[in-house]
């Protein structure tokens, strides 16, 4: 049983390049599940397993608003800090960037855009009480080409891990939680950039296995999510709703019907509205002669009038108004304003920003 402290780092450096435009102004890993950013669910499940010091990999563009929106950690019981990384170089590199506050104790590696269902608690017993030196988590997926994947031979132990083969040889896709000790320091600094230019944390854990270190694999049970595409975030947010319990305040008039396991947080208003669980509305929020369906999660302080949602996340402040047809599998950003205009001619009028999506039928 290791009786060390860990530590926890977190990443959260990436650009979000396929959450564009969105991350031209946010975070990727602030982006809201069920109104809850994505980065505070790996910092509550740090928490959970026991650790509170955590470094929060930051780059310079995201780093401010991280700082900002995630502050010393006090609210969620844990002490963060914050390290710059100058450019994504790769998950290696970011470790190494993080050696002189991880150096003297075992640490979990939380990439920040990934959600786990059962949280990292039993992970993090099950490295503290066996003995190895990294433990990595795995899980079936229909298209592993596009994760680390994993080998293993008939006793369930870890042959070779690839970076995101085109035809690989197992659907066992690394996780983007490990557990490491020190010698992830030396495989980081021993390996060589990969094709796409980055220092792969897949090949510093092949460096362990290839230099006698042991590496035990966990196949998670139950959902894992990385969240990098808007397909993932809102599937990310169908997969939380689905596991909240009804819990109605704010104002709800007599004409309106709250149907299902549906969040409603205080300050919300509900006038002459279904709203249609799994759902939450924020504080603040107001739902007018509107229907919200099943899987929609609307931000504090949205206005939601004379227009029909489902699947899909508004983040906060934003207004919709006078939609004509259905809004389904849409992820609308902050302060964003769609509804009708009374100019001539009558037309559509966009303000979008670049590399936005807008679908019309
Ligand atoms: C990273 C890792 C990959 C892992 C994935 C999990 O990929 O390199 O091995 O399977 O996270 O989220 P990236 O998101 O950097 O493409």
């Amino acid at each position: 049983m290791r009786h060390q402290k860990m530590k926890g780092l977190i990443l959260s450096g990436g650009k979000g390049t396929r959450m564009r435009p969105l991350t031209y102004t946010s975070a990727k890993q602030l982006i809201p599940v069920a109104n809850k950013p994505v980065l505070v669910y790996g910092i509550e499940a740090i928490v959970a397993a026991g650790i509170q010091d955590i470094a929060i990999i930051v780059s310079p563009e995201t780093g401010p608003e991280i700082r900002e929106n995630i502050g010393d950690g006090s609210r969620f019981g844990a002490n963060i800090h914050y390290i710059e990384q100058d450019a994504p170089r790769g998950l290696a590199h970011a470790v190494l960037t993080a050696e002189d506050f991880l150096r003297d104790s075992p640490f979990v590696m939380y990439l920040g855009d990934n959600l786990l269902q059962h949280g990292i608690t039993p992970l993090v017993e099950e490295y503290r009480s066996i003995d190895c030196n990294s433990e990595i988590l795995l899980t079936r997926v229909p298209n592993p080409s596009q994760f680390g994947v994993a080998e293993l031979d008939a006793n369930g132990r870890v042959l070779k891990l690839t970076e995101k083969p085109p035809e690989p040889k197992s659907d066992l896709a690394l996780v983007g939680v490990y557990m490491f000790d020190e010698h992830i320091f030396e495989a980081a600094k021993a390996i060589k950039p990969s094709q796409r230019g980055e220092l792969e944390i897949t090949d510093a854990i092949q460096w362990l296995l290839d230099n006698g270190f042991t590496v035990h694999p966990h196949i998670v049970k139950g959902w894992w999510k990385d969240t990098g595409k808007i397909e993932d975030m809102l599937e990310a947010n169908r997969t939380v709703l689905d596991t909240f319990e009804r819990d109605v305040r704010g104002t709800i008039t007599d004409d309106s019907s709250i149907e299902g396991k549906v969040v409603i947080e205080p300050g919300a208003q509900i006038i002459d509205s279904v709203v249609r669980g799994p759902a939450i509305i924020g504080a603040d929020a107001r739902i007018v002669h509107a229907y919200v369906g099943p899987y929609t999660s609307i931000g504090n302080k949205c206005s939601v009038e004379r227009c029909e949602i489902e699947n899909s996340i508004v983040l906060e402040n934003s207004s919709l108004s006078h939609v004509a047809g259905r809004i389904e599998a849409s992820l609308i950003g902050k302060n964003v304003k769609i509804g009708r205009t009374h100019r001539k001619p009558v037309a559509y009028r966009f303000m979008v920003g670049d590399n936005s999506e807008v679908g019309i039928t």
